[in-house]
């Protein structure tokens, strides 16, 4: 079997770890004993380009349960859970091209090698294997039945190419479901995005003036945590509708020009690039703290801002201090890179557990219907999302109402009114 790990002999902790977050993963546990029964991704071979965490690893065990054939490959280069890789490739025959602080060429080294192995069946988490089908490795899109795709920043490049009319197959916009983004980017992405902050630089949020860039669903979990951890929350957006969300939510908007002057720490999640840029790093406090956890490292302008560094050093680990030609110093959080995932382990596997039952699930459809669709991003099937939301509420014990066949026929009808 070939791979590329950093190294097998972590293997044993990597396995512990993926067991623990198994326990907290109990719909994908569902769907994994549905698929070691019925074998429905028999004869398919699935290239996945997620982060390799111990959450993937569940999904990959369901999917090769499921009798597919899998490969997996990191969608970034600083989100790679070394032991996981290792753990993957010895305990579970699962081959993973992946290394922690890989470089750009070995990254594309290893999404390539992802797709030597002529998958049926893409995932993506940004859309890096689809762009790849269609661009270098254009030969490789003709096995393709569709693809799914895991995060906002990807499905917007999805239906980008689908505008452009050369999506070349169908895509399922896994993000788009409800029992994603609801959960995933709201409440995952605000406790992780806060984990990684603390892990890389253990400061106080009490009292501190945070600065959320962007309030989407991300933004939005970020600013929620930031707030109940006491910190002073300041919202940017350019969208006015958000931005009158983050008004009535209870935090200060304003641009970010204004709001570099006065926060202590900055947290970009919009998916949109050079949101931080030299300007607002000149004006910032001395020793402000600034990060991204957004999918890609282009939220914050590091080229500008070197432009205006006199030096850089490494600090603590995740920490780069440059100081400024004006005197003053900007720490940058791993290194642009989504920090929940650099400095932290990403988000937690309960919420994961419901996104991944969605990639699964999505798979399956995709075997079973991915021929008859046209190029196009769907959404998941809403039956599919649904039963996520009531195998999730049934694990955690919760019950809930049904129509009486009064109220249904009620919502059916529009004789009825005042
Ligand atoms: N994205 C954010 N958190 C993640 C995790 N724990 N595993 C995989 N992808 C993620």
């Amino acid at each position: 079997m070939d791979f590329h790990v950093k190294n097998m002999g972590l293997s044993q902790m990597g396995k512990k770890r993926i067991e623990w977050a198994e326990l907290d993963m109990p719909v994908l546990r569902k769907v994994k004993e549905s698929f070691a029964k019925k074998k429905p991704l028999k004869g398919t071979t699935i290239a996945a380009c997620l982060h390799v965490t111990t959450e993937t690893a569940n999904l990959m065990i369901t999917l090769k349960a499921g009798g597919a054939n899998t490969v997996l490959c990191a969608s970034n280069p600083l989100s790679t859970q070394d032991d996981v890789a290792a753990s993957l490739v010895k305990d579970y025959g699962i081959p993973v091209f992946a290394i922690k602080g890989e470089d750009n060429k070995t990254y594309y080294k290893h999404l390539n090698a992802a797709l030597d192995v002529k998958p049926n069946i893409t995932m993506d988490d940004g859309a890096d294997l689809v762009s790849l089908l269609h661009t270098d490795r254009k030969n490789a899109a003709k096995n393709i039945i569709g693809s799914t795709e895991e995060t906002t920043t990807g499905v917007i490049r999805l239906k980008s190419l689908a505008a452009n009319k050369i999506l070349k197959f169908p895509v399922i916009a896994v993000n788009d479901a409800s029992t994603k983004h609801f959960f995933d980017n709201r409440y995952g992405t605000g406790q992780s995005t806060l984990d990684g902050i603390l892990r890389a630089t253990n400061r106080l949020f009490a009292g501190s003036t945070f600065v959320v860039c962007g309030y989407g669903w991300c933004g939005k979990g970020v600013a929620m945590r930031a707030k109940g951890m006491g910190a002073n929350v300041v919202v940017t957006e350019i969208d006015p509708l958000k931005a009158l969300e983050a008004v009535m939510d209870g935090f200060r908007v304003m641009p970010i020009g204004d709001a570099a002057r006065i926060g202590d720490m900055f947290c970009t999640v919009t998916g949109n690039l050079n949101v931080i840029r030299k300007e607002h790093f000149l004006r910032m406090r001395d020793g402000a703290l600034v990060c991204n956890s957004g999918h890609f490292n282009v939220e914050l302008d590091l080229v500008g801002l070197k432009a205006v560094s006199k030096g850089k050093k490494t600090v603590r680990e995740f920490v780069d201090e440059y100081t400024l030609r004006n005197g003053k110093t900007v720490c940058v959080l791993g290194e642009g890179r989504l920090i929940n995932l650099a400095a932290a382990e990403g988000h937690p596997a309960s919420v994961m557990d419901m996104s991944f039952a969605n990639q699964a699930l999505a798979a399956d459809f995709l075997v079973k219907k991915g021929r008859t669709l046209a190029t196009d991003v769907y959404t998941v099937p809403q039956e599919i999302d649904k039963e996520i939301a009531r195998l999730k509420l049934a694990s955690l014990g919760m019950k809930i109402d049904v129509l009486t066949p009064e109220q249904k026929k009620y919502l059916a009808s529009w004789e009825m009114g005042t």
